[in-house]
């Protein structure tokens, strides 16, 4: 597949970089004012094209992925729309708040493209990302295709675009979420005597585990805390203050305040 992407930013370059180490796309990358960018993703990744002409993206591409900044995105299609052959390309977009049938407007009324929204997390760069995919138009082939591609790069749900907002909040600012779980870890690692590097170290561990638990064994998070609580134990202690500050309470209104 030859996939062309629109902007080499946080998102774009994260995308490029991941597609590039799993070597079996060509990668085309443009951005016309982000030089510098550009020229780092190709000594990182040589087999990357780079171009500060959008259309050069776009000429052969199977995909196109546009990652520009939301308001940026109309005035991107305005360029491209000429270029772009919407019967045989497929159009995607990582843009926050652009929905499917703003993305299938820019075919024009008399034609029904195959388009993705796609909202992967910045763990992409890690080849960590959760990411959701849905579409409008498009056959079951041409997701596999997606799902193949950001599969390479993390985990991948296929959902209805209402629940993309949902996804990002439990996955995008889930990611600011789990980081303040590890900040507040480890300052109370430190209250108990730990340095701060060493509190991290354990932090990022235990997490570690528990998700390595919870992977290999399937088990629900409710089962694998009754088989660290003793009766009477510290750690059903530690749970229960926990919650009477509204632990649970708190990551809940925090999902449904950022959807
Ligand atoms: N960052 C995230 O975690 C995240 C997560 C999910 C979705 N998104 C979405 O991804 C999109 C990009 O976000 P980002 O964080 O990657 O932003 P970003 O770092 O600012 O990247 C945007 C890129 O687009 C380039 N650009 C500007 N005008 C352009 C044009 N006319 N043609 C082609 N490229 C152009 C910018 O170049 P210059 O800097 O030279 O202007 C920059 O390289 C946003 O719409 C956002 O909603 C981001």
């Amino acid at each position: 597949m030859r996939i062309g992407i629109i902007g080499a930013g946080n998102m774009g370059g994260a995308i490029a970089r991941g597609i590039a180490q799993t070597a079996c796309h060509t990668v085309v990358v443009s951005s016309p004012n982000h030089r510098g960018e550009l020229d780092a993703l190709k000594s990182q990744y040589p087999a990357i094209s780079v171009s500060t002409d959008n259309t050069d993206a776009v000429r052969g591409a199977d995909i196109i992925i546009i990652a520009v900044k939301p308001w940026l995105i109309d005035q991107v299609m305005d360029e491209l729309k000429p270029v772009i052959n919407f019967d045989c390309q497929m159009l995607a977009s990582v843009v926050a708040g652009v929905d499917l049938d703003h993305l299938a407007s820019y075919a024009g009324n008399e034609s029904s493209p195959a388009v993705f929204r796609i909202i992967p997390n910045i763990a992409i760069a890690y080849g960590q990302s959760m990411t959701f995919i849905a579409a409008k138009n498009a056959t079951e082939s041409q997701l596999n295709v997606f799902s193949g591609i950001f599969g390479s790069m993390g985990k991948v749900q296929i959902v209805e675009e209402r629940l993309m907002g949902a996804g990002t909040a439990l996955a995008s600012c889930g990611i600011a979420y789990a980081m303040r779980y590890i900040r507040a870890a480890m300052e109370g690692g430190i209250e108990l005597g730990f340095t701060a590097d060493r509190s991290l170290e354990i932090v990022l561990q235990t997490i570690s585990g528990a998700v390595a638990m919870l992977v290999n064994s399937g088990e629900h998070p409710e089962a694998a805390i009754d088989r660290v609580t003793t009766a009477g134990g510290i750690t059903i202690r530690g749970l229960n203050a926990m919650e009477r500050s509204g632990f649970t309470t708190a990551v809940i209104e925090g999902l449904k305040a950022s959807k």
